[in-house]
């Protein structure tokens, strides 16, 4: 999704800018740009494709200047180009970037055409620029014309802006997109997330909803959304630069799969006393929104919402608490009916999901009175509007296919069903029990990683197809579709998964010998089962490949390769039958050569409906 890096800085700001813009790439983008201030006159530069294309470009013609704004933008209004790169200027004297959507950009395009500015773009960003030029034209000061200029915009936007009659003075507003502001020492940097400044500062403001921050070296004003000035807290980033490097990996995702042992201890880590969960650990009014709630309500996309489909399967299976999950792009529109006394539980990465964040919006709306957010990112939009949160910590994930976030939101998770579940019927023995699983996690995670190179020589069986089947059943049937998803995503190979007992209503019509047919078996009451479904497809002449416990007998066969995963207790082995999925979908990516990192089309960060 669209990244966004400016500064105020004491010397050429444009190696900042461009470290800025690189550190937010994995956040997805198909095109960069830069303009800077020097000597009152604005310089600008843009490029599709990759920042180090811009790079080059700056190598070739170089622009320096002490104040300035970056983007990264990821298409929504008008294809990936250099024209409809950001930033955008109107008359050569303002600049703007900008993530997130402008939703009534048609009239006011309509209008200021009317008006005679000329549009080289087709982006709803350029509207902002030419409506800040034209308010300035009739208003005294770049700040007072930027604070009318918002007033007439409608949707979500981060904004940067930078203008030649002001040429010390970077102003930053937020309203639906996230925006920090980096302190430095005798300069101020602003960007999409922290990760683009950690070089330069490990010192954060997060603006807050509506805020508008105007910037210059020895000076940061704060204006909230009633145009009160405001002093937001500094906070200390844990993080340094060097948290997000990759190491000696070759790719993010493989250090990320890597990381789980570790992010999964992180995850667990002072939150239990002699295997008894400290529900503190989830805010200081756990206790009494946990008495209170009769039912759980997940809203989460993606990944998340696949982590939110196995916590399904563990309240109700382990605990009786009702529970129902949603994609929460399709709930903010359903008008939904939400019993009295649901918890919502919204589950993210980032924190900064548009479709998640408006879905709790619309559960507030239909009355819920707690919400809990299951998130990766503190500062995050999703953490400040929920009552309670449990973090994952994961650390950063830079990947976009997400994996250890992935893993420890299901950790996450399964604390939450403790919590909630003790007063329903969880017993404090299974509490015991699944606690001391749960801290057995890493140790599992290791030894299943131990499988990479017997998934390699797989991959190698994936490069030519075109599609897949991923089966499963119970609470591994989320973990299928999290295969196929990952598979899709970073491979573009089509991939679908099925609960394996509704092969027969339909999907067994695709099976063929060219059908890769991808099964998780762990050892489980469902086995049986499962091994029905298997042999419908091997029957079939289906490609079996089955991840199956190593505990159990093996029939691999001309058609069914047996992948045997290390034996791991029942409630807990989602989260292990995850990790060969993860190796499997990027060593097939690494063969058909794909941006592992960085998938086409896709973004990190989601910010836009
Ligand atoms: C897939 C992936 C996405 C995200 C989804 C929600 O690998 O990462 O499906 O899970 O975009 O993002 P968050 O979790 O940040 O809300």
């Amino acid at each position: 999704m669209c990244g966004i890096v400016g500064g105020v800085a004491q010397r050429n700001i444009v190696p900042i800018l461009l470290e800025g813009l690189k550190r937010l790439e994995y956040r997805g983008y198909d095109s960069a740009g830069l303009a800077v201030i020097n000597n009152q006159t604005l310089f600008r530069k843009r490029e599709l494709g990759k920042v180090k294309g811009l790079e080059a470009l700056l190598q070739v013609d170089p622009i320096f200047g002490p104040i300035g704004i970056a983007h990264t933008r990821w298409a929504t209004h008008g294809k990936p180009s250099t024209e409809n790169a950001h930033p955008h200027v109107s008359s050569n004297k303002v600049a703007v970037v900008h993530n997130g959507i402008i939703e009534n950009h048609e009239p006011l395009r309509g209008a200021l055409i009317d008006e005679g500015y000329l549009f080289t773009s087709e982006t709803d960003t350029e509207v902002i620029v030419h409506q800040l030029y034209q308010t300035m034209e009739h208003t005294q000061g770049f700040l007072k014309a930027v604070k009318l200029m918002v007033k007439k915009l409608e949707g979500a936007y981060a904004l940067g802006i930078i203008c030649t009659e002001e040429p010390d003075t970077l102003i930053a507003c937020r309203k639906g997109s996230p925006l920090v502001i980096g302190v430095g020492i005798g300069e101020y940097f602003i960007a999409s997330d922290v990760a683009a400044l950690l070089p330069v500062t490990q010192r954060f403001i997060f603006l807050e909803e509506g805020d508008i921050a105007s910037i210059s070296i020895d000076k940061l004003i704060i204006y909230d959304a009633n145009d009160e000035v405001v002093t937001r807290p500094v906070k200390e980033s844990q993080l340094t630069a060097d948290s997000v490097d990759k190491g000696d990996y070759r790719h993010y995702m493989l250090k990320e799969i890597y990381e789980q042992p570790f992010a999964i201890s992180q995850a667990l880590e002072g939150r239990f006393i002699n295997n008894r969960l400290q529900e503190n650990c989830f805010g200081h009014k756990a206790a009494e929104v946990f008495d209170t709630i009769k039912s759980i309500q997940i809203l989460a996309c993606g990944t998340s919402y696949h982590a939110g489909l196995v916590a399904r399967y563990w309240f109700e299976r382990l605990a009786r608490v009702p529970c129902n999950i949603e994609v929460a792009s399709e709930f903010r529109y359903r008008n939904p009916v939400l019993a009295e006394n649901t918890l919502i539980v919204t589950i993210s990465q980032s924190g900064e999901t548009a479709d998640t964040l408006a879905a709790l919006q619309e559960a507030k709306r239909l009355g819920a009175k707690y919400s809990l957010a299951i998130c990766n990112v503190p500062e995050s939009s999703l953490v400040r509007e929920s009552d309670l949160v449990l973090m994952t910590r994961a650390g950063p994930e830079i990947g976009v296919a997400s994996t250890k976030a992935f893993t420890t939101q299901l950790t996450a998770l399964m604390l939450l069903v403790i919590a909630v579940g003790r007063r329903f019927e969880l017993t404090e023995a299974m509490e015991q029990k699944i606690s001391s699983d749960l801290f057995k996690l890493p140790r599992k995670i290791e030894a299943v990683l131990k499988l990479d190179d017997q998934i390699k020589v797989l991959a190698e069986q994936f490069a030519e197809k075109e599609h897949a089947l991923f089966l499963g059943r119970g609470s591994h049937y989320p973990i299928a579709m999290e295969g196929a998803l990952k598979l899709k995503e970073i491979s573009y190979i089509h991939a679908e998964a099925y609960p394996a007992g509704e092969l027969k209503h339909g999907p067994l019509a695709l099976i063929d010998s060219e059908m890769p047919v991808i099964t998780v078996a762990p050892n489980n009451s469902l086995l049986e089962k499962l091994k029905s479904n298997i042999q419908e497809v091997s029957a079939r002449g289906g490609q079996l490949i089955v991840f199956m416990d190593e505990t159990l007998a093996s029939a691999a066969s001309e058609n069914v390769q047996i992948i045997k995963v290390p034996q791991v207790e029942n409630e807990i082995s989602p989260i292990i039958y995850t990790i060969p999925l993860q190796l499997l979908s990027y060593y097939v990516a690494v063969l058909k050569g794909t941006d592992v990192d960085q998938p086409r089309n896709l973004a990190k960060s989601v910010t836009v409906e």
